[in-house]
């Protein structure tokens, strides 16, 4: 396998494991203010990104490539409001995806069919997940801090599992 592919592949393990990180640093967030809803949402945001770091595992370990873990920053644990995490969350979602489509382009480069295929699952991923955050985030601008809407949403963001 290309080495630079590998490499990258190697890279994004760790960046959706900071993904998982992350979001749960926001879901205590959301429990601190009471916002249960909302941490609800980022807990299976967390599960879901430990399962794609999980799969690049995988998928490099079946390419008998040996995965070797990097270190994780420490997440911000500080956020001004609900939509000051979906901010957050919608810029960290638009990286994550110009680091997938980056993998992408190398595995045309080199017409690496595997990945070619494996990695067109996390393309079609980053396009819903950028259309969940955006879809909050447009809603959260709309309500007033602390209006019952916020508290609305709560409640049916709460419903995700
Ligand atoms: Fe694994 Fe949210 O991208």
């Amino acid at each position: 396998m290309d080495s630079k592919l590998q490499d990258l592949i190697q890279e994004q393990i760790g960046h959706e494991y900071y993904s998982s990180y992350l979001y749960l640093q926001m879901a205590s967030y959301f429990e601190s203010e009471n916002l249960d809803g909302f941490a609800q949402w980022m807990k299976v945001q967390t599960r879901e990104e430990r399962e794609h770091g999980d799969k690049m595992y995988e998928f490099l370990q079946d390419r008998g490539v040996r995965v070797i873990l990097r270190a994780l920053p420490q997440p911000p644990s500080s956020f001004a409001s609900p939509l000051d995490v979906f901010e957050k969350t919608l810029e960290h979602e638009q990286k994550v995806t110009s680091l997938i489509n980056g993998i992408a382009d190398q595995a045309d480069k080199v017409n690496d069919r595997p990945t070619k295929a494996f990695i067109q699952w996390f393309v079609s991923e980053q396009v819903e997940e950028e259309k969940n955050a955006t879809r909050i985030l447009e809603l959260l601008k709309k309500f007033k801090p602390d209006s019952g809407a916020v508290f609305q949403l709560d409640h049916q963001l709460g419903k995700r599992e």
